[in-house]
Order: C-alpha cells, then sequence, then structure tokens
C-alpha cells in the first residue's frame, strides 16, 4: 500500500539517493537539507510499506507553486507512484487556495511530460538551453485549479 506523507530530515539520504538514480544533475544532500528547512517549501514522499519509494519537491509563492523535482525509485516505476504524489499535492494547493502549479521538464523527458499531460497539465511554451548538464530545452507547463 502507498502512503504519501511529508519528508522528514531522516529521509534526506534516501532522497539522494533516489536523487542519484533519477537525475543527471542531481542535487547534494546539503541542498535537499536546505530545501527543508525552507517555510516555502513542501516535500512529500511515498512509501510502499517501509520504502521511500519517491519524491517531489516543491516552492511556494503567493498563490503559485513551482515543482522543483519529482523522481521515483527506478525499481518501482509505473506503479501510479508519481501520479499519487501529484494528487497528493493538488489536494494540498486546494487547501491553501493555490491557484497554479508551475514546472519545467526536459524536452527529452518523454515520461515525466507524459505523466503531467495525463494529470492535467498543459504545455505552456519552451525555454531555449534551459538546462546544463547536459545542455537542454525546457517544455514549461502548468495546472491551474480554475475560479
Ligand atoms: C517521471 C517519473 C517521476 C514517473 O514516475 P512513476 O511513478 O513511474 O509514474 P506513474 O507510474 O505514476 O505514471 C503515471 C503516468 O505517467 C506516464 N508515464 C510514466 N512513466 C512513463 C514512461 N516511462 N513512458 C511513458 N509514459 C510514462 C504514463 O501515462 C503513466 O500512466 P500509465 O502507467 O497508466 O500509462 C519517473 O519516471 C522518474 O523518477 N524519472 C526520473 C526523474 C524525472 O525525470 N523526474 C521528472 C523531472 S521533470
Amino acid at each position: 500500500m502507498l502512503t504519501i506523507k511529508e519528508i522528514e530530515k531522516k529521509d534526506i539520504k534516501r532522497i539522494h539517493q533516489l536523487e542519484t538514480e533519477g537525475f543527471p544533475d542531481p542535487w547534494s544532500i546539503a541542498g535537499i537539507g536546505e530545501s527543508l528547512e525552507q517555510p516555502c517549501t513542501i516535500l512529500l514522499g511515498a512509501w510502499l510499506s517501509d520504502l521511500l519509494a519517491g519524491y517531489v519537491i516543491c516552492y511556494c509563492a503567493a498563490d503559485e507553486l513551482e515543482i522543483a523535482r519529482i523522481a521515483v525509485d527506478p525499481a518501482v516505476r509505473r506503479k501510479g507512484t508519481a501520479a499519487s504524489l501529484l494528487a497528493a499535492l493538488k489536494d494540498i494547493c486546494l487547501e491553501r487556495g493555490i491557484r497554479k502549479i508551475l514546472l519545467d521538464v526536459r524536452q527529452s523527458n518523454k515520461a515525466a511530460i507524459r505523466l503531467y499531460e495525463k494529470a492535467g497539465f498543459i504545455r505552456d511554451g519552451v525555454r531555449k538551453n534551459f538546462y546544463t548538464q547536459p545542455a537542454e530545452d525546457a517544455i514549461l507547463m502548468s495546472f491551474g485549479f480554475g475560479k
């Protein structure tokens, strides 16, 4: 069974492990720890029994939320973990009066783009050479909650 709850300090090492498995430019342990300290940050984890299988890190600014990171353990992908994290995030947004979720995604990251589109996100545009390590364009996407 999947349980979604907030990330705590004790989870930082595991998040870092998932970062290294999920991204070409993983965040450092210190960087993840700093995010956890920020009052404007939302960090959710998804546990499959005792295993922290995935996480999402977001920043709030006024009535908008930006997804900075989302990743799932390669061994348990395609089981709905990321979709459940996004659904939990939307519930939090509704509770807090957040009207829009924003994100950027590497153009080549078809799995993530499909994940977001399936969750109702739309494409807003392209930011040229937005990423480094390796250099790549970003697709900008958003989800609006309406009025
Ligand atoms: C992108 C990622 C978070 C998806 O996690 P996940 O738990 O496997 O995703 P889910 O099982 O919730 O998938 C939900 C939907 O997303 C889409 N999707 C997910 N992975 C996909 C893939 N490899 N290929 C095509 N579509 C995919 C599908 O539509 C899927 O629904 P379906 O399985 O019913 O067809 C995961 O692949 C990952 O950690 N990637 C590395 C880190 C990353 O790229 N993060 C995004 C940065 S913007």
